[in-house]
């Protein structure tokens, strides 16, 4: 008999702004100048809430269509999408945006934000569920100098699900030192591998029967995707950025005594688009040729090369060693080995299903 309990936080906090976690966005790692072009389908989407502005991240997936998360740009309590007189969307940056945590228009004009004319939510959004928590945004015109957008990156329909396999999550949200919210002056981001399917199925059970659903691990001890919603990204060995989910939720095991998402233990659910080609394609000009497959993806691995050719035996690609996650630190996980013992993690958790949502 499994309980499940879900932080009455997420739901207390997720009108009111700015919320006082720890949000360290995703690590302190910022984008390199040398990536920023890969990135350049990534936006930032502000809404205007009672009690502050919230940031969050979408992905440009046409000039005119971004696909960001339904928590992102919804009312937690009809689950229905907020006026799109509230949401403004672009890709300068974010602080240039706000005084004291409220839009200013003006400034957010010249630094190339803009309304979307439409904002759609998916009819099965569920904050309390966090089922179908995906959305789009569509704008009447490209974002202003948003030029060559999209070009890179492709939409992945099942994305490589296998232990090892390398990830980044990325992101614009704000983070809290000392009680002081601050925001990232460019998106920010940190590597990710693919989590254990029983950790994580106890973690969120739902987990174990979804199909839209990616669990992601930290791979540095010290950073996690903590955005109220952030992008998973996947780069290919050809250079090109595959989008492979939207967070859904970052969540713990409820007697893992956790209060920041960087603590030991928080694993990140994305949404992946398998079950979504058919909305999206009707919601937005995309066609079912922009999506790609895992198979015409072309992976690169931050395992070895052995290991991209066991892409379909899970059985020996699940198999990550027990190396101290904290040892790795300082690597490079797009060229180094992300291997994480998640029994490390959660070993004393495994048998309580209850689970708590950071936020
Ligand atoms: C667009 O780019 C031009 C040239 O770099 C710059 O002068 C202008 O401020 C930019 N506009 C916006 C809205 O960012
Ligand atoms: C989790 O299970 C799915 C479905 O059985 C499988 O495709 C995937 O490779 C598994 N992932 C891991 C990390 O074991």
């Amino acid at each position: 008999m499994k309980l499940l309990t879900i932080a009455l936080a997420t739901i207390a906090t997720a009108g009111s702004g700015v919320l006082g976690l720890d949000k360290q966005v995703v690590g302190e790692a910022v984008v390199a100048d040398s990536e920023s072009n890969s990135y350049s389908f990534a936006t930032s989407i502000i809404v205007d809430r009672t009690g502050g502005a919230s940031v969050c991240s979408g992905a440009l997936i046409s000039p005119t269509v971004v696909l960001t998360s339904a928590k992102c740009v919804a009312d937690p309590v009809s689950n229905k999408a907020l006026p799109a007189s509230k949401v403004i969307v672009g890709q300068g940056k974010v602080a240039d945006v706000l005084s004291s945590d409220s839009i200013d228009l003006t400034k957010a004009a010249s630094a190339g934000y803009a309304f979307p004319q439409a904002i759609t939510v998916h009819p099965g959004y569920n904050s309390i569920a966090f089922t179908d928590n995906i959305a789009v945004l569509t704008l009447s015109q490209p974002l202003a100098n948003a030029t060559g957008t999209n070009a890179n990156v492709k939409l992945i329909i099942k994305p490589k699900a296998s232990a090892n396999t390398a990830y980044r999550g990325t992101g614009w949200g704000p983070y809290v030192s000392q009680g002081k919210t601050s925001y990232p002056e460019q998106a920010q981001e940190t590597s990710l591998a693919v989590g254990d399917n029983s950790t994580c199925s106890d973690i969120w059970p739902p987990y174990a029967s979804l199909t839209n659903s990616l669990c992601l691990v930290p791979t540095k001890s010290s950073s996690n995707v903590c955005d109220d919603n952030g992008l998973l990204v996947h780069a290919a060995e050809d250079k090109s950025i595959g989008l492979a989910g939207i967070l859904n939720i970052v969540a713990t095991e409820d007697d893992v005594p956790t209060d920041k998402c960087t603590d030991e233990g928080v694993v990140d659910f994305f949404t992946t688009f398998d079950n979504y080609i058919g909305w999206l394609t009707q919601v937005t000009p995309l066609k079912q040729k922009d999506f790609v497959s895992t198979a015409t993806f072309s992976y690169s691995s931050a395992a070895t090369d052995s290991d991209q050719e066991s892409e379909s035996d899970s059985s020996l690609a699940s198999h990550s060693s027990d190396s101290d996650d904290e040892s790795s630190d300082d690597v490079d996980t797009s060229t180094a080995n992300p291997s994480f013992s998640s029994s490390s993690l959660l070993a004393a958790a495994a048998a309580v299903a209850a689970f708590s949502v950071l936020f």
